[in-house]
């Protein structure tokens, strides 16, 4: 939806070919541990290069809202003035926070252990996801928490007064879950560790590091054991917020499947925990190379050059690589419709809780443009037709989820008929300019 609320029908027709430079735009996880770790530093962060998409948008309003001073200069440059660590004040509304499960996890972990109550909400999708993944750690350090049933928002968060550490091993692969516990952590004295079975990304330890915060991670037999050292002054940080490589997917993938494509999507991090999806492109067959490759503010960076690529061949995906390439399943499933033989995507259960069950969103409307999906709780299955052999032509209901309005505009770059769906408007949220550099390459979308 829209910010107020009208849904914005869109479709995709056959195009190309896709030529140019796509510079999209920040990655939205940087974007908002920005905010949140510059509203708990002591003095001025700046911030360039600042996601502007509504869910970073509704993250800058409420560290407002707990008493940073939060200015936007224009052109991607953010300041915020922070309050420094348990400084935060009680906000005098609710927080909103949209469609950002990233944004309202965070900051439920970020002032779980200060004195004060805030109440959260968010859109329609947002108040259907799971939060008693976040509130059940933050209860160890003494936060208390109500919400609707489920453990869903609207919730009210009881901050911990005399909060004591916590060691608490994440149950689920979730950078969010480990990242709520690891900023609750910054105002308990003592040490706060986390443990995560299978490595997810790992910008809040980076980035905490950056700020001065004391953290270690060890990778032991538990799994990486993380280590935090309470009650730290951070310090504030300029920082250069690299593009999202979970939005450059889109461009990427729409030139390999549109015939004759040739793009370049320049500085994207390719952070091993996030660049899942290039690998597993390259492993069926994809034309995709990665120029002036480089290291940039402690990240691997390169410019990634996409070209069509017609003999792209079905592969299992390894259940190991998930947490890497978790949000980009779904435009995965839409390239592995147009290669050749069975893709498997296995260990992918998480896909059911995101912004949608992504695994249904995209199954449905898959098959309803002639595309064979299986699946099960924690697996799917996409049957390839071979490059351009969609047969395309449905309308597809995308659940307020901006990944998969963006995969099935995809799809119908290269589809036999054109590719609609119900509502365009949540991709605001991660990826405002989609619909102008997408056009700008010569992928005809259109609102409809
Ligand atoms: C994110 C973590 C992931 C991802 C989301 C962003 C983050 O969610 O899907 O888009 O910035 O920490 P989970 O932690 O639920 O896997």
């Amino acid at each position: 939806m829209s910010a107020h609320g009208t849904p914005i029908p869109m479709t995709s027709y056959a195009s190309g070919p896709l030529s140019g430079e796509a510079h999209v735009p920040g990655d939205k996880s940087i974007s908002h541990r920005s905010l949140i770790l510059g509203a708990m530093a002591i003095g001025e962060t700046r911030i360039t290069g600042l996601l502007e998409g509504q869910d970073v948008l509704d993250t800058a309003k409420a560290m407002a809202a707990f008493g940073a001073e939060v200015t936007n200069h224009g052109g991607g440059n953010w300041s915020v003035k922070g309050v420094g660590v348990g400084g935060f004040a009680e906000p005098d509304n609710v927080i909103d926070c949209g469609n950002s499960g990233t944004g309202v996890r965070l900051i439920m972990g970020a002032m779980a252990t200060s004195a004060i109550t805030v109440t959260f909400t968010g859109d329609a999708s947002l108040n259907k996801r799971p939060m008693a993944r976040v509130t059940d750690p933050l209860a160890l350090f003494g936060t208390q928490s109500v919400g609707r049933s489920g453990g869903r928002l609207p919730m009210t968060i009881v901050g911990a007064a005399d909060p004591a550490p916590v060691r608490y091993t994440v149950p689920v692969p979730s950078a969010q879950v480990k990242s709520a516990v690891l900023l609750a952590g910054l105002n308990v004295p003592g040490e706060t560790v986390v443990i995560e079975q299978e490595a997810t990304r790992d910008h809040t330890e980076r980035m905490l590091e950056g700020f001065g915060a004391e953290i270690t991670t060890e990778v032991t037999d538990e799994g990486r054991v993380i280590t935090l050292k309470g009650q730290p002054e951070l310090k504030p940080q300029d920082i250069t917020v690299p593009r999202d490589p979970s939005s450059a997917a889109f461009p990427v993938c729409a030139a390999i499947l549109t015939p004759g494509s040739d793009v370049l999507v320049p500085n994207i991090g390719l952070n091993p925990t996030r660049a899942g999806l290039f690998t597993t492109l390259r492993e069926m067959g994809a034309d995709l190379t990665y120029e002036n490759e480089r290291v940039e503010g402690g990240e691997p960076m390169a410019d990634l050059r996409a070209r069509y690529s017609p003999n792209m061949k079905g592969i299992s995906v390894p259940p190991e690589r998930a947490a890497s390439m978790i949000d980009e399943y779904p435009v995965l499933s839409v390239v592995a419709a147009n290669a050749e033989g069975v893709t498997e995507m296995r260990g992918v259960k998480e896909l059911r809780v995101k912004e949608s069950d992504r695994i249904d969103a995209m199954a449905v409307g898959l098959r309803a443009n002639g595309v064979q999906v299986d699946e099960g709780e924690d697996w799917w299955t996409v049957t390839g037709l071979g490059a351009g052999n969609v047969p395309g032509g449905a309308t597809c209901a995308t659940h307020l989820d901006h990944r998969i309005a963006m995969s099935f505009l995809v799809l119908g770059l290269c589809s036999k008929q054109p590719i609609s769906v119900d509502d365009g408007g949540a991709i605001a949220t991660s990826f405002p300019i989609f619909e102008s550099l997408m056009g700008g390459l010569g992928a005809k979308i259109e609102r409809t």
